[in-house]
């Protein structure tokens, strides 16, 4: 054991020995670090001086292992170079230099992060002693690029404990990198209950890093609209290297503090009859809070925040309330609004239904209907407009004043309607006709008509001037006015007459027709008209003719009898004295008497000369 120690004394004095001795001697000079990326290739470079004329020297490299020892890596003398075998760097090492140049270059590749060591370069000199130089290598990996995960369930702020919000994570990294949590754009201070950063990494078996980052934190209101993200930091050669995640937004639940309830259709007023849609909102989000609706004692529910009230009434009016209640708390908000429900009632006609008036008459109706409204009022008559405003005053009407007469009230859209019936009482009236005197063809038909108006509606009846009553061809009866209209064979002059009467009086009009006969020769004819009646005329005048006749040829006889007993000279005084006789017997001969007579009796067109 002694001699042991003894030993290891000596050899220690030696070293210390030929370390100063060597310092004034040989020099080595290396970088104390050399950082390189994993997987790169890096050259170690070793320079050292020797004096002059030194041969013989020995060129070694070793590394110090993680338990502290010193392992050789390589060898080198004037008459060999060993890589030392079954060593990590064994197969990815190369060694390169001259003792000439004074340089040295062991090069390792596809570094990696195990090979984080201490190299020492060792230069010896048997005469000189020997010289070392360290360089520790610093191996570096880049992360991969992080991610982050937010939790997705909302948080509600009813919760006054720590909730997980997310977790960034980094794998493969080296050294370890660093993980910061960001609330918009600024970094996070934890603080005990209230906001905690749980860190935790891994070494992976490729001896790089995972590293995690959990955040956690009583969520309040005011973090509904940050975003959150972490920024991962991490060694590189020469400094240091950053990235981000992307951020996430968190749900954030909160009561409502306040209820917005209004009327959102109809837009403008509200009427009878309509549908009302009632929406309501809270300011709050909570999943756990429902809404009802309160109106006149009566809970409704709605259906997504909307209330539909069909076919509402003036007794839908009042207030409305909504009520958000948190199923959580029990609290309770509550926001209202007023309805009003307009309305107009049937219209109301005074007089009811039917008024009578006398010719001359007055009357004032009015029309009214209930409303909530001013409501407008027009008075109607065969579709026109007659009067505005409610009353309907009529003064000494006429017939024409009789009819309906329909009041339409209209306000928004709303609109009602009354009627009333006038009727208009008094004698009949025939309306004046511009035909009463006419000339027609005989051969021909004519219509005659008559327009009567009256109330109680007068009867027509046609009647001929001998008293004959004619059948009326047509009768148009409406209330209070007919309309007769009779047929008429021309045949010879007539007259005819229109009749009306009711209760009250009569009134007549009287239609005059003159016969044209066209007779192609003589143009002043006279003709008798046909029928019974004449037939007796013709006769009396047949049997005077011939009577006549008789006479006269009775009297010519005498005279010529006379003439005879007289002489000539009486038969001059008979001349001169008859001229005017004669004159009269040949007028009545031209006069065609006896044709007229002819023609009459037979009924034919037989001219003189025919005869
Ligand atoms: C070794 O060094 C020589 C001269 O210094 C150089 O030409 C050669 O490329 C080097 N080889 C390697 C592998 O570095
Ligand atoms: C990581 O965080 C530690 C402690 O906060 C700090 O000392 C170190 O410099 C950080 N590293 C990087 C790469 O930012
Ligand atoms: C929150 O994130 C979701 C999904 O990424 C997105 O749709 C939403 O708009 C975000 N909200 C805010 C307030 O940024
Ligand atoms: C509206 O109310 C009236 C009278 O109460 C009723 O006749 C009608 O059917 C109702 N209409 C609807 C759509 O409910
Ligand atoms: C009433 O009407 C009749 C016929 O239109 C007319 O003659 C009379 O003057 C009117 N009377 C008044 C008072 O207007
Ligand atoms: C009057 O009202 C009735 C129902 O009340 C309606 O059927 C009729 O069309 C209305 N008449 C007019 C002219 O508006
Ligand atoms: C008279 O009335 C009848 C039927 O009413 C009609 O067929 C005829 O054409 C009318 N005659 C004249 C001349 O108007």
């Amino acid at each position: 054991m002694a001699a042991r120690n003894t030993v290891s004394l000596l050899v220690g004095l030696l070293a210390l020995l030929s370390t100063w001795g060597v310092a004034a001697k040989v020099e080595v000079s290396m970088e104390d670090r050399v950082e390189v990326f994993k997987g790169e290739t890096t050259p170690i470079t070793c320079m050292f001086t020797l004096p002059e004329g030194v041969s013989g020297v020995i060129i070694e490299w070793f590394y110090v292992t993680k338990r502290g020892e010193k392992q050789s890596l390589y060898y080198q003398d004037p008459s060999k170079k060993v890589v030392t075998k079954g060593t990590q760097f064994t197969d990815r090492m190369s060694v390169n230099g001259t003792v000439a140049s004074g340089v040295i270059v062991m090069t390792i590749s596809d570094v990696q992060v195990d090979d984080g060591v201490e190299f020492i370069c060792s230069i010896r000199d048997l005469v000189e002693g020997t010289a070392n130089g360290r360089t520790t290598l610093k191996v570096f990996a880049k992360p991969d690029l992080p991610t982050i995960e937010g939790v997705k369930t909302g948080f509600s702020i009813n919760e006054h404990s720590l909730s997980k919000i997310g977790t960034c994570e980094v794998k493969n990294g080296f050294p370890k990198p660093n993980i910061t949590w960001y609330r918009n754009k600024t970094p996070v201070r934890p603080a005990p209950g209230v906001l905690e950063v749980v860190p935790s990494s891994i070494l992976g078996s490729n001896g790089l890093f995972t590293v995690k980052s959990e955040l956690n934190m009583v969520v309040k209101k005011e973090d509904k609209d940050d975003l959150f993200y972490c920024e991962i930091n991490f060694f590189v050669p020469a400094g240091w290297g950053m990235t981000e995640t992307s951020a996430i937004n968190i749900t954030v639940y909160y009561p409502s503090t306040a209820v917005d309830v209004w009327v959102e259709s109809p837009k403008g007023i509200i009427k009878e009859g309509d549908s009302i849609e009632l929406h309501c909102r809270g300011n709050g989000n909570m999943p756990s809070s429902i809404l009802t609706f309160h109106h006149n004692g009566e809970d409704y529910t709605p259906e997504n925040n909307v209330m539909v009230f069909h076919n509402v009434t003036r007794l839908s009016n009042g207030v409305y309330e909504c009520i958000s209640t948190d199923t959580d708390t029990f609290k309770e908000i509550k926001g209202k609004t007023v309805v009003f429900v307009n309305y107009l009632d049937a219209a109301v006609v005074v007089p009811e239904d039917t008024v009578l008036l006398d010719l001359g008459g007055e009357l004032t109706a009015t029309c009214n209907a209930l409303s909530s409204l001013q409501t407008e009022t027009v008075w109607m008559k065969f579709g026109e407009e007659v009067s505005r405003g409610h009353s309907l005053i009529l003064k000494n009407v006429t017939f024409d004043s009789a009819g309906t007469y329909l009041c339409l009230v209209t306000v928004e859209g709303m609109e009602t309607n009354g009627t009333l019936n006038v009727k208009v009482q008094g004698p009949p009236q025939i309306m004046k006709s511009d035909h009463t005197e006419m000339e027609e063809s005989s051969e021909t038909t004519v219509n005659l008509s008559c327009n009567v108006r009256g109330f109680p509606t007068p009867s027509v009846i046609w009647i001929t001037a001998d008293g004959t009553i004619l059948k009326a061809e047509s009768e148009v009866e409406r209330e209070g006015e007919v309309m007769s209209v009779v047929r008429i064979d021309v045949t010879s002059d007539i007259t005819a007459s229109c009749k009306a009467s009711n209760a009250l009086g009569t009134d007549s009009l009287t239609f005059n027709i003159k016969a044209i006969v066209h007779t192609t020769t003589v143009p002043a004819t006279t003709t008798t008209t046909t029928g019974t009646e004449g037939t007796g005329v013709v006769i009396a005048v047949v049997i005077i003719c011939i009577l006549l006749l008789a006479i006269l040829g009775s009297v010519l006889y005498f005279l010529y009898k006379k003439g005879k007993i007289c002489g000539r000279s009486g038969k001059q005084s008979l001349t001169k004295e008859k001229s005017g006789k004669d004159n009269i017997v040949v007028e009545m001969k031209n006069d065609n008497t006896e044709e007229a007579v002819l023609l009459g009796v037979n009924g034919e067109k037989q001219t003189p000369r025919n005869q």
